[in-house]
């Protein structure tokens, strides 16, 4: 059977209103990869696989919660969409907007939103507006906007958005035919952690699939939900999940909580770390953020506080290496540049 999108597969176990129409772009479905290079460099002999979610149309997860939420604003006529973003929000909303046919404002915090990300907004066709200002006080403004304006919201506040993202975990059940033990996931505004949760648990009572401990990993310069406290100035080059303001910050610790998991934080130079190793190991390059939660699982290993051996673990990848690539091309020489000549070619590769 040809796959059509998310709703048209999972939309009977999805809290939809029934007025919810269907604007897709065949989003989901993604692969779950086996990375038995990585595995082996982490040192420990268990099942680890790669939930790719950079392949979804936009290059980021946020396409499974933007199907359900703008389809669910079209259901009801609503003519505009906002949200605020760090940017992978802004290129989905944006395209699922350009889809329905219908307006997309998106709020950024200037000088902070890789260079992938914000071509895509634009391609798509948002109104794009650069505040000067973090995310979060990006979201405090459309939320009180949207108080006061028929434009529907279209952050992970939505309920929607969170129904949508719940279909990764369907998707991992379906694939392994059981939850895995573990879950590896970046955590910013908190939504996916949340979604995966509800989703795993969904499942689990339709299915007996099991649950997953969660380990949910924030970088350490934006790291509230470890901290215990909110934070006001984020700062991480992992740019998509630069938030001190988690708006479901709650729900993300109780989901930490109740799988029998936890909440970490890693450095930066963590996640460079983890971010070229798994290029160059298992070639899936994904954005810096992609990979805290596989940094937060290296670094539970080598502090000796997580033994995944004989075990199976999921780590979530959100979003395309192509988001941000200046964060390869910046830190890199040129290539080597030389004459159109064999003899000066072979020279090089034998040397
Ligand atoms: N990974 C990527 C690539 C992201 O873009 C985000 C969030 C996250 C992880 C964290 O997910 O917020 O549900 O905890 N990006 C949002 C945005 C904030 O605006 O694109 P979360």
């Amino acid at each position: 059977m040809t796959y059509t999108g998310l709703l048209d597969k999972y939309r009977s176990i999805l809290s939809l209103p029934k007025h919810t129409a269907n604007i897709t772009l065949y989003e989901g479905n993604t692969p779950l990869i086996p990375a038995k290079n990585l595995s082996s460099f982490l040192g420990r002999d268990f099942n680890l696989f790669i939930k790719y979610e950079g392949l979804n149309p936009t290059g980021s997860f946020k396409d499974r919660g933007m199907t359900a939420a703008v389809s669910e604003a079209v259901g009801r006529d609503s003519k505009t969409v906002i949200c605020a973003s760090t940017g992978n929000t802004a290129a989905s909303a944006a395209a699922y907007a350009a889809r329905a046919n219908i307006r997309s404002i998106v709020l950024i915090p200037q000088g902070k939103v890789a260079a992938g990300k914000l071509a895509g907004a634009i391609a798509y066709g948002a109104q794009v507006i650069q505040i000067e200002g973090s995310f979060d006080d990006a979201l405090s403004m459309v939320v009180q906007l949207t108080e006061k304006q028929p434009i529907c919201l279209v952050n992970s506040i939505n309920p929607y958005r969170i129904e949508g993202q719940k279909t990764s975990a369907f998707e991992i059940c379906d694939t392994l035919g059981f939850a895995p033990d573990l879950l590896c996931i970046p955590v910013g505004n908190a939504g996916n952690i949340t979604a995966y949760w509800a989703g795993f648990k969904q499942y689990n009572e339709l299915n007996n699939t099991g649950l997953p401990q969660i380990l949910g990993v924030q970088a350490e310069g934006a790291a509230p939900l470890v901290l215990g406290h909110l934070v006001e100035k984020p700062e991480t080059i992992a740019t998509a999940i630069r938030i001190g303001k988690p708006a479901r910050g709650e729900q993300a610790l109780e989901a930490a909580e109740q799988s029998g998991g936890k909440i970490i934080a890693v450095s930066d130079q963590e996640i460079l770390n983890m971010h070229k190793k798994l290029a160059s190991l298992e070639g899936i390059w994904v954005e810096p953020a992609s990979v805290a939660g596989l940094a937060g699982l290296y670094k539970q290993i080598q502090h000796g506080l997580i033994d995944p051996t004989g075990k199976t673990v999921v780590a979530v990848c959100t979003g395309h290496g192509m988001k941000d690539p200046d964060i390869v091309t910046s830190g890199f020489t040129a290539p080597k540049l030389i004459n159109a000549d064999l003899a000066e070619l072979e020279e090089i590769i034998n040397s």
